[in-house]
């Protein structure tokens, strides 16, 4: 009982570290400008091939589970819990603005997140194999064929 107590505590320090960290690091302009990728993510490759089904099914889960809440089935950013932020969630449909990032960016974008604008940094709660089985299912919102 007391040693999962003093893991929690720790956790809970672990993640007060993580968001102090994240707010003195965040400036005005990140909160106003779209994300930048820094440019060694556009060619990390993802473990997941493309016709890999099982990643896509288990990235599809995910999202039903973490994103749709703010995203929306579509990925129009219109899910039932859009009305209630601050900030409208991206319209991942956007062939403009997503039509042409690669997986790694992909990663970059849902990992990091951008927690002052409302959108969660994924990195904090799953795992890098999670992330790419992700990326394998949100990437179609916006593919060009
Ligand atoms: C609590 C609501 C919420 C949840 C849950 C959420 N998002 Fe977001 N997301 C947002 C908001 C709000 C934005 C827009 C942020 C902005 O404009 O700066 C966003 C932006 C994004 C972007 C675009 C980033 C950019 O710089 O263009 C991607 C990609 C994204 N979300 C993917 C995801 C994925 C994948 C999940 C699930 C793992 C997810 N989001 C879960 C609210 C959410």
């Amino acid at each position: 009982m007391l040693r999962t107590l003093t893991l929690l505590l720790s956790l809970m320090a672990v993640a007060l570290a993580l968001a102090s960290g994240c707010s003195t690091r965040d400036t005005t302009a990140e909160q106003t400008q779209r994300t930048q990728i820094p440019s060694q993510y556009k060619l990390r490759a993802n473990p997941f091939g493309p016709l890999d089904r099982k990643a896509l099914a288990e990235g599809q889960q995910l999202y039903e589970l973490r994103c749709l809440v703010c995203h929306g089935e579509d990925g129009k950013g219109k899910g039932f819990g859009a009305p209630d932020l601050n900030v409208p969630p991206a319209d991942l449909t956007n062939v403009e603005k997503y039509g042409n990032l690669t997986d790694g960016e992909w990663f970059y974008l849902i990992s990091q997140g951008n927690p002052l604008r409302q959108m969660p940094a994924w990195r904090r709660f799953l795992g890098e194999d999670d992330i790419w089985r992700l990326v394998l299912y949100v990437r179609q919102f916006s593919r060009k064929t």
